[in-house]
């Protein structure tokens, strides 16, 4: 895989759906149009485009949303997937509602990580930033994937100043005791209501400051990978370790190896990227494995330095979260 500022790109994010069972205020709109389903690629067509990015050096996998549990026969894609050769991780983003019946079959698909978004235990907030009801159906999901043998079960918050730092301590209480790992994600400005400001962004560093203030102290992780978005905090006391997505406040772009492909086949270099190439279209027009190969070289070939959030220049992009995958 060619890369770009040193950067190789090993890492694909596959949006199987744009479709969700609830509706977080940071990522989608109340009312929302989905895409009709003879838009979505269907599971040959992302295997084949798996086939032709494999030999260029895309050897991790995660599947999104939406919410990729409601994709029907979800483990059915992952078993292809872990099937080609040179794939050797593949990992599932998801909100958990629907992951406790289904924990056993994705473990063996050949599902290796999940991570599951849940940003607060109280029944109360859960409804005020997803819009639905359902954090016991989450928590029970949660278990059900640590039973099943995952490990770790990762668990994502989304920090939101004014909104999450009262969830920070029962969060974090929760994950030591269960033996998950929580990892607090910087808000970022791809909302349906543009209503993010940075002064609505609850920083790492704050965060840090509350954990170390109310549970015990934390120390960066000594080997931490320069390639990891998450930053790595284990708990001085070995009672587990905290990761920070702090894309704000740190941002990761030089370091990034990842690509994302959309759930109507479109393939983005960056979450704020403002282009995107029409993978499907190629597919769909009978395009040769060395076109579709071309069309990815190209795309890692013009992959920016690194996003603006932090500038007055930042443009949001026209797709919200659910629709990119995180
Ligand atoms: N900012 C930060 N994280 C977000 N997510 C969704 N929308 C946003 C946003 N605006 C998170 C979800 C999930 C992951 C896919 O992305 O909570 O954990
Ligand atoms: Fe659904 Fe995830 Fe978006 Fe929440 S963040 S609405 S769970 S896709």
């Amino acid at each position: 895989m060619p890369s770009l500022f040193g950067r190789p790109h090993n890492n694909l994010r596959i949006s199987v759906t744009d479709r969700c069972n609830i509706r977080c205020v940071y990522c989608m709109p109340e009312q929302v149009a989905f895409l009709p389903r003879a838009q979505l690629l269907n599971f040959e067509e992302i295997e084949r485009f798996v086939r032709v990015s494999a030999p260029m050096g895309i050897d991790k996998i995660r599947l999104t949303g939406g919410e990729p549990l409601v994709r029907r026969d979800l483990p059915i894609l992952i078993a292809k997937l872990a099937a080609i050769p040179g794939i050797r991780d593949i990992g599932l983003t998801t909100n958990g509602l629907l992951l406790a019946s289904a924990a056993r079959r994705l473990r063996d698909a050949g599902l290796e990580r999940i991570n599951v978004s849940l940003d607060t235990l109280d029944p109360e907030r859960f409804e005020t930033l997803t819009r639905r009801t359902g954090v016991e159906q989450v928590i029970e999901g949660i278990l059900a994937a640590k039973e099943a043998g995952f490990n770790p079960v990762k668990v994502n918050a989304v920090a939101i100043r004014g909104t999450t730092e009262e969830d920070v301590v029962p969060l974090a209480l929760f994950c030591r005791r269960h033996g998950l790992e929580l990892r607090f994600i910087e808000y970022m400005p791809l909302d349906a209501g543009h209503q993010w400001e940075r002064a609505k962004v609850l920083f790492a560093a704050e965060i840090l400051e509350i954990l170390a203030r109310e549970i015990g102290p934390l120390s960066p992780r000594p080997d931490q990978d320069p390639q990891a978005p998450a930053l790595d905090y284990p708990y001085d006391d070995g009672g587990g370790t905290v990761g920070f997505i702090a894309s704000v406040s740190r941002p990761f772009c030089m370091s990034c190896n990842r690509l994302r492909l959309t759930a109507d086949g479109k393939l983005r270099n960056c979450l704020f990227a403002l282009e995107e190439t029409d993978v499907r279209a190629l597919i769909r027009g009978g395009a040769s494995d060395e076109a579709i190969a071309r069309a990815i070289r190209e795309s890692v070939a013009s992959k920016w330095e690194g996003h603006e959030i932090n500038t007055a220049r930042f443009i949001q992009p026209e797709r919200l979260m659910h629709s990119i995958g995180g």
